[in-house]
């Protein structure tokens, strides 16, 4: 078979990957638990069941206009008014097949061969590849004092006049750690000083912890929008736990928007119909879905951090948003990909190696499942690693003896 380089050059996302292999494993009676997913497990609102179904029972599902139907654009106007308190109109919208299309469509639209797009580490998954994709080069900036904040100076350490833009994601997979304030408008600051695109990839920004809330990046943009190389990502897919509808928007300067919706026009044309209605719904509805999405997520992160404090030698960071974090078991067994191999064969635990997101020895573990398979997950994996745990651990009524320490 011949492939093009490209097709070769991209790596397969590691984590549908995995979800394919627990589904398998599910499939055979196998007792796996998962957490590793990356999608919150409640029901999505009623309201954009509602308006979906409305829409489908007319029957009469068509091609929508590139970027969105006008009332998604009006309904994102009217979320960026309110969270980001910033007026935009919709030539600054664009709505894609969620937030992966939207960024994808954007790098498309503005690097050129070997442009580089920097983001810190550890990142999502995709970051490297979406850039890959679109033609660039990606620049991870892992902090030299091994923490998830690499600071604005080793950022701008490697600003050259190949960068073309910056991806910032906060709070951020997979750790789970928000910037600061301070940060993001000295990163606001360098971009327009630079004239640098700065990606804001929002997409967990109503997912924050602790009574905080997520830094807005247009706080501290002294461009107007139409000037401005700041573009804005956010989606349903997390904060309505709507992943399935594949839904995400981008809000940049018009030519830009323009750019991508005729980029769009021809990759796919405009995103599904009724996951745009769904989309509507859901931001014009009821709120409390996020709200009680948020509480819920705060408290299985709680549950989730006494269980890892409870184990020697692991260092946790605790996240203030999303639903993972990303403790470092580089104690046990420093190869992140041979540990959670190990953990699903010996176990059938499903976590994520951090080697995927640059950084090895950790491994990322999700709290949006339930407390029953956060606590018996990690009791688990405690059992499989601690050597100081009874020699013997019943999966239902599978007996595991642990003969490998
Ligand atoms: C950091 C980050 N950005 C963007 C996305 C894409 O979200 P969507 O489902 O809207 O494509 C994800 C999904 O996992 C993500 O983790």
């Amino acid at each position: 078979m011949s492939l093009s380089q490209l097709a070769r050059s991209i790596k397969e996302s590691a984590t549908l990957k995995l979800n394919e292999t627990a589904a398998l494993l599910r499939e055979k009676g196998e007792p796996v638990i998962h957490l590793g997913g990356g999608e919150p497990k409640s029901k999505c609102p009623v309201d954009a069941v509602i308006n979906c179904a409305s829409v489908l029972n007319t029957g009469e599902i068509r091609y929508t206009a590139p970027d969105g139907i006008p009332a998604l654009k009006k309904a994102i106007i009217r979320y960026t008014e309110e969270h980001y308190k910033k007026l935009v109109s919709a030539d600054n919208v664009i709505a894609s097949g969620g937030a992966k299309q939207a960024l994808m469509v954007l790098l498309h639209a503005i690097l050129d061969p070997k442009e580089e797009v920097i983001f810190p580490a550890p990142y999502w998954v995709s970051y490297p590849e979406m850039v890959k994709l679109a033609g660039g080069i990606p620049v991870p900036v892992t902090a030299e004092d091994g923490t998830f904040f690499p600071t604005v100076k080793e950022i701008v350490a490697v600003v050259n006049s190949y960068t073309k833009a910056i991806i910032l994601n906060s709070p951020k997979y997979p750790s789970g750690a928000m910037y600061s304030k301070d940060f993001v408008q000295e990163m606001v600051e360098f971009c327009e000083k630079k004239s640098i695109y700065l990606i804001m990839d929002d997409i967990y920004n109503r997912l924050v912890f602790d009574g905080k809330s997520a830094p807005i990046c247009y706080e501290f943009a002294k461009q107007s929008v139409e000037e401005s190389k700041l573009v804005v990502i956010n989606g349903v897919s997390k904060m309505y736990a709507m992943t399935g509808f594949r839904i995400g928007w981008a809000i940049a300067n018009k030519a830009l928007v323009e750019a991508m919706g005729t980029i769009q026009s021809q990759q796919t044309s405009g995103p599904s119909a009724p996951a745009q209605w769904a989309s509507v719904g859901a931001l014009n509805g009821v709120q409390s879905a996020v709200d009680s999405l948020r509480v819920t997520l705060e408290n299985n992160r709680n549950v989730m951090m006494d269980r890892l404090r409870a184990f020697d030698g692991v260092k946790v960071y605790q996240p203030e948003g999303t639903f993972y974090c990303f403790p470092d078991f580089g104690a046990y067994m420093k190869d992140s990909q041979k540990l959670s191999n190990f953990l699903l064969d010996k176990v059938r635990v499903v976590t994520v190696p951090g080697k995927e997101f640059g950084f090895e020895g950790h491994l990322r573990l999700s709290y949006c499942g339930t407390i029953r398979d956060i606590t018996e997950g990690l009791d688990r994996i405690k059992w499989a690693l601690d050597t100081n745990s009874a020699n013997e651990l019943y999966l239902g009524d599978r007996k595991l003896v642990r003969e490998w320490v």
